[in-house]
């Protein structure tokens, strides 16, 4: 199945108070169409031409339509509605709004929202033709535009026609089509590795003792997990097996929930063919030799005594050489010092391409964040703590960039 442009992408529409606020009507049906997924901000002009019931409808969420409304604040505040989208877009964008978001003002749900996000901003401005070419507009909108970083505004249209008020000249609303290819340019996947194919495994791995009992660890999986979300992202096809975790697949991956070692090298063997391998699972070195039948009981006798035995290493059987091996495959090193010395030796022992090491005496387990050293051939490279996701973001360009120049 092609994942759809938009897939996985979430958007913030906010409606400005114009006549072309109908139009906002069919954004909202196009962002869905195309996968994404759209809450929507009203203004107070804007009730006046759309009801809010219509957006509700279209978006399958809830209009929000004020700072200090109860019941829309606790559903989700508007910092994390704020947070939520991965890209804010102003359709229609007012005179009144682009002067308030240009000069920092936070009056109202909008504005305040355009202020609080940590996303890009698209604008679509639609106004008279005489305002739009105001000066105060025009800087205005160089201002926005002139911003550093993702505060920088991307702008869609105004177009040139024949406008509501029968004035002719720039200031009619973008196409709702031009918007929606404004947002796919901005957020929609590159798709570039559409035709690979990627393993991943993630998660710790759970040796039971008995029926009731087991060996683990602390491995959240959120780092493999957001590997799997990134390549997908980039139309691969990743198979993501998984130990026992927490977390919810990311949308677009096939996982694979396993137990044990031994489940999870079948599982690894039962995807290959691919291109890609990332084996980030906190994979137990040992298993119990022979696990109980029944629940082990306290007794006269004192504790068990476990007799363990080595789990087979997966990652070093999927980089071995032979047919099946994949063009790029990837470890992980959790070390508690001398980074970079051991994840270079654990490249070698274990016949793999690259290692990403990281410091696990920091905060990493469970943690959002992380920091990484990136060992190939070629060096090694500390790249600063960040969050998971960016690190994969980070991984995955590499390993785009490694299979562009590999054909
Ligand atoms: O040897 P060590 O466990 O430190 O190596 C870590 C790397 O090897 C990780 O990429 C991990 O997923 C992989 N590994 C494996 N199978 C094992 C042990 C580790 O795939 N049995």
């Amino acid at each position: 199945m092609t994942p759809l442009p938009l897939s996985d992408r979430k958007v913030l529409l906010i409606v400005g108070g114009g006549i072309a606020a109908y139009k906002a009507l069919e954004l909202v049906r196009l962002i869905r169409k195309a996968g994404g997924a759209v809450r929507v901000i009203l203004t107070q002009a804007a009730a006046e031409f759309v009801t809010p019931l219509s957006l509700a409808a279209l978006s399958g969420h809830p209009v929000r339509q004020g700072l200090f409304l109860p019941d829309e604040e606790t559903t989700m505040g508007h910092i994390e509605l704020s947070r939520w989208a991965d890209l804010v877009v102003v359709a229609p964008a007012t005179a009144s709004l682009i002067a308030r978001a240009a000069n920092g003002l936070a009056d109202d749900l909008a504005s305040t929202t355009l202020i609080a996000t940590d996303k890009r901003v698209l604008w679509a401005p639609a106004m008279n033709v005489r305002m739009w070419e105001h000066p105060a507009v025009k800087a205005n909108m160089a201002r926005l535009r002139g911003f550093s970083g993702f505060h920088a505004a991307a702008v869609v249209g105004p177009d040139d026609g024949e406008m509501a008020c029968g004035e002719y000249g720039p200031g009619r609303l973008a196409e709702p089509p031009a918007i929606l290819q404004a947002i796919v340019d901005l957020i929609g996947g590159e798709r570039r590795l559409e035709g690979r194919r990627a393993v991943i495994t993630a998660g710790p791995t759970f040796e039971p003792i008995d029926p009731v009992r087991g060996l683990t660890n602390r491995s959240s999986g959120k780092q493999g997990y957001a590997i799997a979300r990134a390549l997908a992202d980039q139309g691969c096809e990743v198979t993501l097996v998984s130990g026992p975790t927490a977390l919810a697949a990311p949308a677009g991956v096939r996982r694979i929930d396993v137990e044990t070692a031994l489940e999870m090298k079948a599982a690894v063997e039962a995807a290959l063919p691919a291109d890609i391998a990332v084996l980030s699972a906190a994979v137990a070195d040992w298993r119990v030799d022979t696990i109980a039948g029944g629940k082990i009981k306290k007794g006269p006798g004192g504790p068990p005594t476990l007799d363990l035995i080595e789990n087979p290493d997966i990652l070093k059987g999927v980089a071995a050489p032979g047919p099946q091996r994949p063009s790029l495959v990837i470890g992980f090193a959790a070390e508690t010092g001398n980074l970079e010395a051991n994840a270079r030796a654990k490249l070698s022992r274990k016949g793999c391409d690259w290692i990403v090491g990281n410091d696990v005496s920091e905060d990493v387990f469970g943690s959002d964040g992380n920091a990484v050293t990136l060992v190939t051939a070629d060096g090694a490279e500390s790249w600063p703590r960040q969050s998971k996701v960016e690190i994969a973001r980070a991984l995955v360009a590499r390993i785009v960039e490694h299979l562009k120049e590999d054909r």
